[in-house]
This record gives C-alpha cells, structure tokens and sequence, in this order.
C-alpha cells in the first residue's frame, strides 16, 4: 500500500537526521534531487567566505601562515573519518583528474623502459562507460607514459582483464550513470593478488555512503568534495594514500608545493614527505572556506543512519511512482539495495530530457545522462521523506498531463 500524506509526516518525524535540513540554505520551493551532481549550500559556507575574505583583507599575505598553506592537509584530516582513513592520509587538492594523473604516476614511477627491455607491467585498466574523466586521463597518461589502456566493459568483473601486464586499475565505487556499487574489498584484493595496484574514484560515495578504505584495504583513492560533501562549485577534490604507500617516489606533477622545502626555492625537486608530496601549485584558500564549513557539519553524522536514511528515501520514491513508470514506457535501472550509492536512474529514451526540464519548472531539480537517462540523487543531509514523497507525486502528474511534451522543455542547455 502506498505510504499516505501522515505515514510520510510520521517519518520525518522519527528521522534523526531530520535536523541537518535547517542547516542548508536551499531556495523555497525546490526539492534538490541533484546532490549526486552540485551539493546545496550549507548555510554556514556564505559566512566562511565572508570570513575569508576579510582575513585577506585584513592580513594580506600573512593569511599564508594563518591557515591557508596548511588547508589541503588540514581539511584532508577532516574528511579522513568519513574515509576510513587516518590523519596525514588524505590530501585536499586539484581535482580528480589531476588527481588520477598523479597516482597513476606514482604507482608505476621506476617501471620506465631501460634500453633495449619491455616494461614489465604495461598497461592501464580502465572501466569503459566510466565517467569520462577517467578514461581520457588514463588514455592521456597512457599516451605521454609509454602504456597500453585496456578497457573493461561496463558492470564486467575484472577476471578476464587482469593479467600480469596490468601495472593499476582505475575504478569507479559507485557508477556515476548506473549507481551501482562496486566491491571494494574483494576487488582490491583481487587486483593486488595479481600483483597491481587499484586507484579507486570516490566522487559518488564520499558522504552518500559509509566508506572504509582501511578495512578494504585500498592504497589508492580519490573522490570530489562538490557533490554529496557540498564543497561549493569546483571545491577541490581529494586524494588517499595508505600511510605505508607514501614515501615510495615522485607523483609526476612535481610542483613547489609538493617539495620538501618549498621556501628554500632549490633548483632540484625533493618529494615532500607524507602526503604533501602530493600537492602540486599554489591553491585557493576562497575554495576551502566553503568546504571547510561543510566539513564542520559533517563531523556530526552518523553514517550508518544517512546510509538507512538514503535507502529508506529511495524506496519511498519508487513505492510513490506506483505503476506509472510501466505505463509510460520508463524503466527503472536503481541496483538493488546492497548494490547501489545514493541515487535512482529511470530511463525514458524519447522524453528523458524533457521530463526532467518539466520536473525542474515545478521546483524539482534533477539531471540528465545521454542516453535517455533521468538521474535522482538522494542527499540525506537535506532531503526529508516529504520532499521524495512529494517529489514522486510531481513527476507521476507530469507524465500523466504530458507536461514534458510542451516544445519548451525540449530545448537544450550547455549542462544538463
Ligand atoms: C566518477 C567521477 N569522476 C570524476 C568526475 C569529475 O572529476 P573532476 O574533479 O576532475 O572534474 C566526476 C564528475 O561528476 C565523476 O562523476
């Protein structure tokens, strides 16, 4: 039986989680089912900046030593919990694409060809139908490196792809298009029984999920902070090395911050030691105000509740469709419970696009993926079980008035 109005009301209620709402400031009227892409605004980010902001007016380039050199590392050690990582294993910085760049060249520094012998472990593996960033800077550090891509096709297991030529594989946790979720521990350790390494992309599980790097033994991870850790528009992404993998070489961007003594302006590059190593040029201290204020509020979750949350809001969304996806030729693609992140997929191949531009006149913000995709991303922090519930109801009066066929809905925008 469908959940009733009061039902929905009840579990706001009993949700403990239900005050975290208050402390975003979404527009009136929206209900923001696009965290998986832009996460909303916590409240206290616009003060942050404003903070900032007056401290560079105030002290100049005294800031420097009043906490911004030290952000990348200092925010690393706040997001670690959310991790299961430790202090001085994550590293604020870039952004994923560099960040990938990086890794894949750490990993494989000392494999390069001597004269006259093959590299031993060649080649690159990558997931095709990944986001795309990912293949193109495995394709690029490929090209530039000396080695082979080799493509696994979306959703296969590793086993036929894996072989001693492969020096690292990159993998996304969480699908961005599919929402499906990887095993991270039977994968790891599958890869690093056949003797490489795994560099896992956590921009759709970091803070939609818990994520435990250490008992799943990852040396390798990255993640962005602008989706469900709600950073701000290009906050700055992240990087993980395990505590014991950290001090084996250069990363290929050998910048003055990632030297050992960057003040000491030497003609030579020296790895910094730890995770600085890692950092590449000057960043921005504006950027990780903002985050640095949602990372604040992140210490007050518990994730095994915004886990059960985020399923328990899933459900609800596609119990309330009922049977209106079926009658309008949409399927819904959502993995199973144990199988899946944070967000719904429904494929509708001719309107797709449109029902989502119908759905974002009436207040409720989701996106869009070619081929026909419509993506929900369910942000615990700042979704209630009304807003989903609500949400369902407006899509099923969209199909069912053929609000989306209206030529207007039907044009296109850069970013979808
Ligand atoms: C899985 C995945 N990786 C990487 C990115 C983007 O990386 P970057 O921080 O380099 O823009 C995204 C963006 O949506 C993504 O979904």
């Amino acid at each position: 039986m469908p959940l009733t109005h009061d039902d929905v009301r009840e579990l706001n209620r009993q949700d403990p989680l239900a005050s975290f709402k208050s402390r975003f400031a979404l527009p009136a009227g929206t209900i923001y089912l696009d965290g998986n892409s832009l996460g909303a605004q916590p409240a206290a980010a616009s003060e942050a900046v404003g903070a900032l902001m007056a401290q560079w007016r105030g002290s100049l380039i005294q800031g420097w030593n009043q906490g911004w050199f030290v952000a990348p590392e200092r925010l690393g050690d706040r997001l670690a919990p959310l991790l299961g990582a430790g202090p001085g294993e994550v590293l604020v910085t870039d952004t994923i694409t560099h960040n990938i760049f990086k890794l894949l060249g750490y990993i494989t520094e000392g494999q390069g060809i001597t004269e006259g012998q093959e590299r031993a472990r060649p080649v690159i593996l990558s997931e095709g139908g990944n986001f795309p960033t990912d293949g193109y800077i495995a394709q690029g550090f490929c090209r530039f490196g000396g080695f082979e891509h080799r493509v696994v096709p979306e959703g296969e297991a590793l086993d036929a792809y894996l072989d001693d030529r492969v020096a690292a594989a990159v993998l996304s946790h969480v699908h961005y298009r599919t929402g499906r979720l990887r095993d991270m521990a039977a994968i790891t350790r599958q890869v690093h029984a056949g003797g490489a390494e795994i560099i896992w992309d956590l921009a759709h599980s970091a803070g939609a999920l818990p994520v435990d790097l250490a008992a799943c033994s990852v040396r390798y991870a990255v993640g962005c902070t602008y989706k469900y850790l709600n950073g701000g528009p290009g906050a700055p992404a992240f990087l993980y090395v395990r505590r014991d993998c950290q001090d084996r070489g250069w990363q290929p961007l050998s910048g003055w911050l990632g030297h050992a003594s960057p003040f000491a302006f030497a003609a030579d590059y020296t790895p910094a030691p730890g995770i600085s190593r890692f950092r590449t040029g000057t960043h921005s201290p504006l950027a990780y105000a903002a985050l640095e204020a949602s990372l604040a509020l992140w210490q007050e979750v518990d994730l095994a509740q915004l886990r059960s949350k985020s399923q328990r809001l899933i459900e609800l969304f596609r119990e309330s469709l009922g049977d209106c996806l079926g009658k309008h030729g949409i399927s819904d693609v959502t993995p199973t419970e144990q199988e899946r992140g944070s967000q719904v997929g429904l494929v509708a191949r001719a309107h797709g696009y449109a029902i989502v531009q119908a759905l974002i006149a009436r207040g409720v913000i989701g996106d869009y993926r070619e081929p026909g995709l419509m993506r929900f991303g369910f942000a615990p922090l700042y979704l209630s079980y009304e807003d989903v519930w609500q949400a369902a109801r407006h899509l099923r009066e969209v199909l069912a008035a053929g609000e989306h066929l209206a030529p207007r809905f039907h044009q296109r925008g850069a970013v979808t």
